[in-house]
């Protein structure tokens, strides 16, 4: 596979950390030191479908090509209004694609996800040339806003890539365990007559320095794995581009593996935590500046509910 265009969408209300101390224990600095998040971006009057019809768009245009080139549709969602039909369906008939569409669920890992898949069929189907990746998420929609201890951490927002044949990829790493307890998000399903199990329904229930450990480890752990299977050290990568979930991690992370700072870009700082869609995100901001260059190695890793991993390595030659 290889990348072709990018694109993004971000909710136009800006919360800072000081509007969220007016009804939150909190305090900015507690919010900046502890995580490197000065404020995010959340949806009030925009819906998750525009975000993801803006960031889809922009990526088609940024590859030169239109909606109805895609062959197939891959959306990365965490939750949003339609429990179904997929938010990929949806999309479709609003960028008006004619393709299968799909959607997973690989929480804050779910773009690594579906990058794997894009190059799966890339790779084996004879009519797959060009694939959308739409990773379009409202984490704010389902954390407890009376909670200080997630709901200053996450933001909305959709990032989204074209991609067509192409070996570009140098190496993926997957992994998954079944952890549910670190960090959960349960929803009760409609009553029936028959069923009389007591359920629970509940804003996202996190564990946070076990999904710290745990992110910090696997993430490690996933990119020493990239730099063997891709014949690589540290040193031949030029950007480390992390989920972005806290600044702390991300440096816990670069200091493991001996790397400078400049190495690793960042934008939690705006948009705090956008699950799937950090990645693409911020990818979209590294190219549209000119920061990432033809040629450059870039190493993409996230961590995210399940416990989810993932991280690929990949040279960039957009144009
Ligand atoms: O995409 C994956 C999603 N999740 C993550 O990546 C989260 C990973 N974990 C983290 O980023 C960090 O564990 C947190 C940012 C969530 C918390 O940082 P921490 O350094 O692990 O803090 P802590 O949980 O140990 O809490 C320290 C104190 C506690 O008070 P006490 O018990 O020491 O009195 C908390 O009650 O900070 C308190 N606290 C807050 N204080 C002000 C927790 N949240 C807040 C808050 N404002 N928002």
């Amino acid at each position: 596979m290889k990348i072709i265009g990018t694109g993004k969408a971000l909710p136009a209300l800006r919360v800072s950390n000081d509007m969220l101390a007016e009804f939150l224990d909190t305090s900015d600095e507690w919010i900046r030191t502890r995580t490197g998040i000065k404020e995010r971006r959340l949806l009030s009057d925009e819906d998750l479908f525009d975000l993801s019809r803006i960031a889809a768009n922009e990526a088609l245009i940024d590859a030169g090509i239109s909606a109805s080139d895609i062959d197939y549709m891959i959306c990365s969602n965490v939750a949003n209004n339609y429990v179904t039909p997929s938010l990929s369906c949806i999309l479709q008939g609003l960028i008006h694609a004619e393709c299968p569409c799909i959607d997973i669920n690989g929480a804050c890992s779910g773009f690594i996800y579906a990058l794997d898949i894009a190059e799966s069929f890339l790779k084996t189907k004879d009519d797959i040339n060009n694939i959308l990746i739409v990773c379009a998420e409202e984490p704010s929609r389902f954390t407890n806003w009376n909670e200080r201890d997630t709901s200053v951490l996450f933001g909305d927002g959709a990032g989204a890539v074209v991609l067509t044949k192409g070996d570009d990829l140098l190496a993926m790493q997957l992994s998954s365990q079944s952890k549910v307890e670190p960090l959960y998000y349960q929803r009760n399903l409609e009553k029936t007559p028959y069923n009389k199990k007591p359920e629970g329904n509940a804003p996202l229930v996190m564990h946070g320095k076990d999904v710290y450990k745990l992110a910090v480890s696997s993430s490690v752990l996933d990119i020493n794995s990239i730099f063997k299977s891709a014949n690589i050290s540290a040193d031949d990568v030029d950007y480390f581009l992390l989920h972005q979930a806290n600044i702390r991690i991300i440096d816990a992370i670069r200091q493991q593996l001996e790397q400078p700072e400049v190495k690793f870009p960042h934008n939690i700082e705006n948009y705090g935590n956008t699950s799937s869609a950090s990645i693409p995100i911020l990818l979209d901001e590294l190219h549209k500046s000119g920061k990432i260059e033809e040629g450059d190695v870039l190493l993409l890793s996230a961590f995210g509910a399940g416990f989810t991993t993932g991280a690929c390595a990949l040279r960039w030659s957009l144009s």
